[in-house]
């Protein structure tokens, strides 16, 4: 997720791409914690895994979602991602305040993961499925996420997440 979206992709696959992305980064921490790598490490990959989930709620909340709730009858599932992207913002806010040898960052991280992999479920097999078949222009909508996205990268200051 550090990279910016192909031109070529519609929304949902942009959204798409960062889920994968973000999946990868949790499966590198897994394998930094199984290989006892140092927290220092670790704690790098986390601040890493906390940007891209924090900018890819933002890109979600900000443009994807309330297209959305224009456009289709989901308020109601786009309400409980919504809680569930404010829980991920809660562990997010945590893992960044502790230091690296806090003893509960690999369980934070850890279970951040499995709460994001439930979430991202979610939107691919209910949200991303309405968007595809809704009335949205996605290609308009993948130039807006690109815009936004470089522009969260740019500014992107932990301490505020
Ligand atoms: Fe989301
Ligand atoms: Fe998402």
């Amino acid at each position: 997720m550090t990279q910016l979206f192909s031109t070529n992709d519609d929304a949902v696959d942009l959204l798409h791409a960062d889920h994968l992305a973000v999946k990868d980064l949790f499966a590198q921490y897994q394998q930094l914690c199984s290989a006892g790598a140092p927290c220092e490490e670790k704690r790098e990959l986390a601040g890493r895994i906390c940007q891209a989930l924090s900018i890819h709620s933002q890109l979600e909340e900000e443009i994807f979602y309330p297209e959305l709730r224009e456009a289709i009858p989901a308020g109601a599932l786009l309400d409980g991602c919504e809680v569930q992207h404010d829980m991920t913002a809660d562990l997010v806010a945590q893992i960044l305040s502790l230091g690296p040898h806090d003893d509960l960052v690999d369980a934070r991280v850890i279970v951040l993961g499995e709460h994001v992999e439930h979430h991202v479920r979610r939107e691919r097999e209910e949200l991303f499925v309405m968007a595809r078949n809704s009335r949205l222009d996605l290609r308009a909508m993948a130039d807006e996420l690109n815009q936004r996205k470089s522009e969260l990268m740019a500014n992107w200051q932990p301490e505020k997440a």
